[in-house]
């Protein structure tokens, strides 16, 4: 069964999305908890220990987390042959399903299948991908998804390299004119989230900012207001 849903958003709304790769794997539903009220999203990093070197949690993880955490579950999907298991995700009741454009062997297909499952569709973009050559699939996607660092661990530095990409992302965005949010994920931090803030992103995943903090919701609620302190002033158009 699918959370409460969230809040109504306009366009450019900030959003935060606390990842629980750096939470308690033991206590996962106590974790939610944690930040359920100050947060939008739970962002839920599935990895196959083949597309990343890293071993997470699948499908009856998330399914338990589905009836047991009171905000929408946000599948970040690291994995091999995302278009044989993506489906499956959103038939669950996640409310976002990312995969990997460098994983997907028939993105348009599978983007497509998550969507008529009733989720929103999001397409992930490694640090060194180029935005460019998916320009054609913005109107296949709810959002887009940018990786700040190498995906596969939580902790790792912020990579600036990508900021350049965020914004020629935003300007695609804004060019095509449709409602595509923009994710930034790894070493998002209170050093960190004004940068991409202004450079165009306004989905914010944060692990170990959040999880590694004495109060998460309070961790949260930080960031948010840095991000939308950020966004006020940011070059592009709100
Ligand atoms: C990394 C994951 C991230 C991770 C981010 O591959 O996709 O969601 O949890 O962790 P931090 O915020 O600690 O970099
Ligand atoms: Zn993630």
């Amino acid at each position: 069964m699918d959370a409460a849903p969230g809040p109504t958003l306009g366009p450019m709304a900030v959003q935060m999305a606390p990842s629980i790769l750096s939470a308690d794997f033991a206590r996962l539903a106590d974790e939610a908890a944690a930040v359920t009220g100050a947060a939008d999203w739970l962002h839920v990093d599935v990895m196959d220990n083949h597309f990343v070197p890293n071993l997470t949690l699948g499908l009856p993880v998330v399914e338990s987390l589905l009836k047991h955490a009171g905000l929408p579950i946000d599948c970040h999907l690291m994995i091999e042959e995302p278009d044989r298991w993506a489906p499956a995700y959103a038939e669950a009741g996640a409310r976002n399903v990312t995969i990997h454009a460098e994983a997907a062997s028939s993105p348009v297909r599978t983007l497509r299948m998550i969507r008529s499952a009733g989720s929103r569709a999001g397409l992930a973009l490694n640090p060194a991908t180029p935005v460019e050559p998916y320009a054609d699939l913005l109107p296949e996607i709810d959002m887009m998804l940018l990786m700040t660092v190498e995906p596969g661990f939580g902790g790792q530095p912020f990579l600036d390299l990508v900021l350049p990409k965020l914004r020629r992302a935003r300007d695609l965005v804004t060019r095509h004119g449709g409602e595509v949010w923009l994710q930034v994920d790894g070493g998002v931090s209170e050093k960190t989230i004004e940068r991409c803030a202004e450079a165009g992103a306004d989905v914010f995943v944060a692990g170990s900012a959040v999880y590694h903090a004495d109060d998460p919701a309070a961790a949260v609620q930080s960031l948010r207001a840095q991000a939308e302190q950020a966004t006020a002033r940011a070059p592009w158009p709100s």
